[in-house]
C-alpha cells in the first residue's frame, strides 16, 4: 500500500463546516478498511484537535497520512500559540469563553483525550507563530 495524506484547511470560528473533516477522514478509513478501534481513535483525536483550530486558532490544517504501519494525524495552526502547554495539557483547564462554552466546549479534555487516543502524541508551541501537533496510531497486523 502506497502511503496515503489527506490536507485539510480549517477556518477559525467556523461553526459551519466544524467537525467536517474529522468525520471525512473517519470515512476514509472506514473506506480503506482498518478495524474500528482504531478509527474511533483517530476521529476522537481529530475532531479534537480540528476543534481547537476553530475555536482557539487563526487556522490551520489538519493533514492525515495513512502507511503500512501507522496513521498520523497533524494539526498545524497559524497562531496564537499557547503560552504554557503543560497547563493546556491538563485535564480540565480551558480558556473558552462563556460563548464557546454555552456552545458544549469548553470542558478542557481535548488535548489530554488526543494524547489518550495516540500511540505517540508531540505538541510544540510557539507564540504568535503557532501550534504544532503530530499524532501516531500504530497498525496492528490484521488492523
Ligand atoms: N490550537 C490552539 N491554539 C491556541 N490555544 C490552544 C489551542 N489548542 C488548545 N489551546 C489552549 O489549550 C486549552 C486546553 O485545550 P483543550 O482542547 O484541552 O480544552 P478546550 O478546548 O478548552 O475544551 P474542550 O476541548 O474540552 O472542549 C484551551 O482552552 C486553549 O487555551
Ligand atoms: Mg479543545
Amino acid at each position: 500500500m502506497d502511503n496515503i495524506r489527506y490536507d485539510f484547511e480549517i477556518e477559525k470560528d467556523d461553526f459551519e463546516r466544524a467537525g467536517e473533516a474529522s468525520s471525512s477522514i473517519k470515512k476514509i478509513l472506514r473506506q480503506l478498511g482498518l478495524n474500528s478501534g482504531i478509527i474511533r481513535r483517530v476521529a476522537i483525536a481529530a475532531y479534537e484537535a480540528e476543534m481547537n483550530l476553530v475555536i482557539h486558532s487563526n487556522g490551520g490544517s489538519i493533514v492525515i497520512e495513512i502507511d503500512p504501519r501507522k496513521v498520523t494525524i497533524f494539526a498545524n495552526d497559524k497562531g496564537p500559540g499557547i503560552k504554557d502547554v503543560k497547563l493546556a495539557m491538563k485535564e480540565g483547564y480551558s480558556t473558552a469563553s462563556d460563548r464557546i462554552r454555552e456552545m458544549g466546549f469548553g470542558a478542557g479534555m481535548g488535548l489530554p483525550n488526543m494524547k489518550k487516543c495516540s500511540d505517540d502524541f508531540s505538541i510544540k508551541s510557539i507564540l504568535k507563530e503557532g501550534t504544532f501537533i503530530v499524532m501516531k496510531m500504530f497498525l496492528k497486523d490484521g488492523d
